[in-house]
């Protein structure tokens, strides 16, 4: 970038950003972006909710937009900066001051979430046609998910020609709501239909951004490939077909932040890297006086994952027996839904030696984990691209992934061809059933008993680039197309 040239500006808007709000892998790529595509040429400041939390977190702020009505109350955007971050805060109490997370309370979905994040994309979409107070306009506008589905629509509503670019984090969840709120939304009632707002006679905000955004991305190959197939486009389809024939739509595998993830630098570890992976193990030890497990003779297990069933945490209860009959060990960490919640502690009760569970949300703990483990278990029945799965490559924790979207573009099974010529990094397995599961779990176990063969495959996972550079070069070229 020549010197005197302005640098491009993207507005991102999501409903969480690391580290100040986190439910999962959104806010971990959300919150990493920024810094990636800076080196880049491009400035992002990612417009996100005020929720008390983030308040209590941000600081200091100076007010940059402000309206007297959003839905229902005055609203106000605070800008800060974070930890490098530069953050636009959409304070809204009527919309946001409440307890609990970002979507429910108590574990019930607040029945407003539509006009929440509708209120969060039209906030956006302001922004993008009149700029801040502090004579700040983007260039292009970034929509992450269905919270800011609707960015796209208010613009193009607004006969805006500014560029925007939706990216699916998951196809699973839709903002879906009645036709009846359109007015109230500021959404015009004549645009309800099949190639436009309309969703089996009802209103999806996702498919609002597929349809109107310059661009649609999702975040690993496979999983844009997966969604124009039914058994992955959750109804839509025909919408990400479309798109696709018109080249449109592509996948940019998700990277993780290295400055946050790397066992070397990691204030929640024991140091180690892929040079001197000794340490490794004194990680690993505590990991199991923290759970309270006996030092299996086969590797010890971790899984971080929210416990639902696109995480296939039935799948991995029905073959965990198995993999502990077989000297295997495992440490879970999750929350979500109750009867998993359930089997899991009943399952550590049966085997208190060799199964450890925390229910809950605990960040720390899950650094440890990662450092701690021999393998990291990710079974899922569908993975638009998986995070975990990237942390366990970088902290030599190996990975073991079913074969599904961003898994299966990150992860090389260790089969014969790969452990010859060195490019195993973990294991794939295709049969996305408990006896799948437990097929690779036997053939972990044996390639654990060969600690050579293990540390090969564990010296090259560690030496994977699981950066953000190659992704943000993809983001950034596709920005660039189109602003010109
Ligand atoms: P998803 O976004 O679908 O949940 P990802 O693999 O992309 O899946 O990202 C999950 C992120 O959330 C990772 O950073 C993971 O470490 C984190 N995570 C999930 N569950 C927990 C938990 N119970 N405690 C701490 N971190 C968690
Ligand atoms: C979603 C997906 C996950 C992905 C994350 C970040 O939560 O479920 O696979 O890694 O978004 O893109």
């Amino acid at each position: 970038m020549a010197p005197s040239a302005r640098r491009r500006r993207v507005l991102s808007v999501a409903s969480e950003c690391a580290p100040l709000i986190k439910t999962g892998g959104l806010a971990d790529v959300v919150g990493a972006l920024p810094a990636a595509l800076a080196e880049l040429g491009w400035h992002s400041r990612v417009l996100i909710p005020a929720y008390p939390s983030v308040r209590a977190r941000a600081g200091r702020s100076r007010r940059v937009w402000r309206t007297d009505d959003l839905f229902g109350g005055p609203a106000a955007v605070r800008s800060c900066s974070v930890g490098g971050l530069d953050l636009l805060l959409l304070d809204a109490p009527h919309l946001f001051d409440r307890p609990g997370g970002p979507y429910s309370v108590d574990g019930h979905d607040h029945p407003d979430n539509h006009v929440r994040f509708a209120a969060l994309s039209w906030a956006a979409a302001r922004i993008a046609l009149d700029g801040l107070s502090d004579r700040w306009r983007p260039d292009l506008v970034h929509a992450h998910d269905w919270q800011a589905g609707l960015v796209p629509s208010y613009l193009n509503y607004a006969g805006s020609d500014m560029p925007t670019v939706m990216t699916i984090h998951n196809i699973a969840f839709q903002g879906i709501f009645g036709p009846d709120d359109l007015d109230r939304l500021r959404l015009p009632t004549w645009d309800h239909h099949p190639d436009a707002l309309e969703y089996h006679g009802l209103v999806s905000a996702l498919k609002a951004g597929m349809v109107h955004a310059s661009r649609v991305t999702t975040v690993s190959r496979t999983y844009a490939e997966q969604l124009a197939t039914a058994e992955f486009g959750f109804g839509l389809e025909g919408v990400v077909a479309a798109r696709t024939a018109r080249g449109e739509m592509t996948g940019i595998v998700n990277g993780i932040d290295t400055a946050v993830w790397g066992p070397s630098t990691d204030p929640h570890v024991v140091g180690y890297d892929a040079d001197s992976p000794a340490r490794k193990a004194d990680n690993r030890s505590a990991l199991l006086r923290e759970f309270d497990l006996d030092d299996p003779d086969g590797p010890l297990a971790v899984v971080v994952t929210r416990l639902t069933h696109q995480k296939g945490v039935d799948l991995l209860l029905e073959a965990l027996p198995h993999f502990i009959a077989s000297g295997g060990a495992v440490a879970v960490l999750g929350s979500g839904e109750p009867d998993y919640e359930h089997w899991l502690r009943e399952l550590s009760a049966r085997f208190p030696r060799s199964v450890g569970v925390r229910i809950g949300y605990d960040e720390p703990l899950s650094h440890r984990m990662y450092a701690g483990a021999d393998l990291v278990v990710v079974p899922s029945r569908f993975e638009p691209c998986g995070l975990t799965q990237l942390y366990g490559l970088r902290y030599g924790s190996l990975p073991l992934v079913s074969s599904t979207g961003g898994l299966r573009d990150t992860v090389a099974d260790a089969v014969p061809a790969a452990m010859a010529n060195s490019t195993a990094t973990g294991f794939v397995f295709s049969d996305i059933s408990a006896r799948g599961l437990a097929d690779a779990f036997d053939r972990a176990t044996s390639l654990y008993a060969d600690g050579e063969a293990w540390a090969q495959v564990r010296d090259r996972a560690m030496r994977e680039h699981v950066d953000w550079a190659a992704s943000a070069r993809q983001y950034g070229d596709l920005f660039e197309e189109l602003v010109r």
